[in-house]
């Protein structure tokens, strides 16, 4: 499979749905425009081809569950934007352009912030964004989202995260909240495509362990990168983490150990997805790229 290609595509069909699902409009001033320069300026789209990808693995159609994977991209960017605020990690560039605050101001970037949470919600409640899917499972797929993405997943390690900064790393606590403020939304991302999709039980079960594993990886990649990686290819800075005393895997165990249990996670994930079959295919190949990735 080529993995590349596939990325692309993806991206491609994330991409003309957000702008359908979230059109320019005069009429919605500023925060509107705050909330669409950050969502178009060009991330990666991981969360909702995961969603993607969850419906695929369960034998799904992955255009039907395309809200869902706005919604989660809505999420995530809101969660970058307040994330960059001087009250939390302060910083000033992202998705390779200034941060939306140092854009539009702060108010406005906690407004775009919550425009894109809200946002999410409409799509995750509007029946007709979901024709032709058990209602039942598109409100079960809701809460699987919106629970991770609040106090007990991403806010709630979010908030972890600031009460962590210069306290002695343990191996304990960084697990823990990298689990929670980016492991959780990944994990729902694969879960609630396969919800939506008729995925059973087991699968379902199965696919959160991969994403646990995916997702705590992803963060474990994000430190990593923080130290090691290119900012113009990253399009955010590096060194920002050790600067704030933040909490990272290579503060605890080192690089080279947090990069073997990178590693590990990823390939017991790609193991996972290799057991459920041909549909889970590109799940396989996107727990490698996890570890792999440059930006
Ligand atoms: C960055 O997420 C924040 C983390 C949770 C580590 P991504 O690396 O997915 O950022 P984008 O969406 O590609 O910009
Ligand atoms: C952020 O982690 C996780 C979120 C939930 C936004 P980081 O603070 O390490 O993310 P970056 O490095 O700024 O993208
Ligand atoms: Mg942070
Ligand atoms: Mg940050
Ligand atoms: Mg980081």
């Amino acid at each position: 499979m080529d993995l590349k290609a596939y990325l692309g595509a993806r991206r491609a069909s994330v991409d003309e749905a957000l702008e359908r699902l979230l059109p320019a409009d005069e009429a919605g001033g500023k925060v509107l425009k705050a909330m669409r320069y950050s969502l178009f300026a060009g991330g990666k789209r991981l969360r909702p081809i995961l969603c993607l990808a969850g419906a695929e693995a369960v034998g799904g159609a992955p255009e039907r569950v395309m809200f869902c994977a706005c919604a989660l991209e809505m999420i995530h960017t809101y969660s970058l934007i307040h994330d960059d605020l001087p009250a939390m990690d302060d910083d000033d560039f992202r998705r390779g352009l200034t941060t939306n605050h140092k854009v539009y101001g702060e108010g406005v970037a906690v407004l775009a912030g919550d425009g894109l949470l809200t946002q999410a919600m409409v799509l995750l409640s509007d029946p007709a964004l979901s024709p032709g899917l058990d209602p039942a499972r598109v409100l079960a797929a809701a809460q699987e989202v919106t629970r991770a993405a609040g106090y007990q997943g991403m806010v709630g390690g979010q908030g972890v995260d600031l009460a962590s900064e210069n306290l002695e790393p343990d191996l304990a606590t960084v697990q823990f909240m990298h689990a929670m403020k980016t492991g959780a939304l990944i994990t729902a991302s694969v879960t609630s495509g396969a919800i939506l999709a008729g995925g059973g039980a087991d699968q379902v079960e199965q696919l959160a362990r991969y994403g646990r594993r995916i997702g705590l990886a992803f963060q474990i990649a994000d430190d990593l990168l923080d130290l090691e990686g290119d900012p113009a290819r990253l399009g955010k800075s590096v060194g920002a983490d050790q600067a704030h005393g933040k909490m990272t895997y290579p503060a605890v165990v080192g690089v080279s150990q947090a990069r073997t249990l990178g590693q590990d996670l990823v390939s017991e994930a790609a193991r996972i997805a290799e057991g459920l079959g041909e549909g889970a295919e590109p799940l396989a190949h996107l727990a490698r790229y996890i570890m792999e990735r440059t930006h």
